[in-house]
């Protein structure tokens, strides 16, 4: 009966396990680059993406469909900061952009419940690009020396605080 709907919230799942991989694939790196805050918010982040697909799936299920798991788009193998903030900003705004607009089709379709759904996600995803945005910002105002520092940090905790 709600085919139209099926049909977005399977793309969102496409797009959701796209940011899974791609937020996973940067954690992994900045992780092995020593940037501790980095590597955990790509991780957390990826973490309440899969939150995302679970509430996405319960609705497909609900309306008697199947998910369909296949992620949207390869990962892009990305190694600089940079570069992974900007892709992981700028896919945050795309999928904000297209839930707000996806909660419109559901609302024109008459399905209330979707509509709130993708509602939720917006709010989630425009939280997410906010913090990209704010380690961007970082990266700018304090220069190489903010990504040194969390490096430096991590050299410390490793050699429990004591100078070599
Ligand atoms: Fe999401
Ligand atoms: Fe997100």
């Amino acid at each position: 009966m709600h085919t139209k709907s099926l049909n977005l919230l399977n793309k969102a799942v496409a797009d959701e396990l796209s940011a899974i991989h791609q937020y996973m694939y940067f954690h992994f790196h900045c992780d092995d680059q020593g940037l501790d805050l980095l590597a955990a918010l790509f991780k957390k982040t990826a973490i309440e993406e899969m939150r995302h697909i679970e509430v996405l799936s319960e609705r497909i299920l609900f309306l008697k469909g199947d998910v369909q798991m296949k992620a949207a788009h390869e990962v892009q193998s990305l190694k600089d900061v940079k570069a992974m903030l900007k892709l992981a900003r700028q896919m945050e705004e795309e999928s904000a952009g297209e839930y707000n607009l996806w909660a419109n089709e559901c609302a024109a379709n008459a399905d209330a419940i979707s509509k709130q759904l993708f509602e939720h996600l917006v709010a989630d995803e425009e939280h997410h690009y906010d913090q990209y945005d704010t380690e961007l910002e970082n990266i700018d105002k304090f220069g190489e020396s903010y990504l040194a520092l969390q490096s430096i940090e991590r050299s410390k905790s490793v050699s429990g605080g004591q100078a070599p």
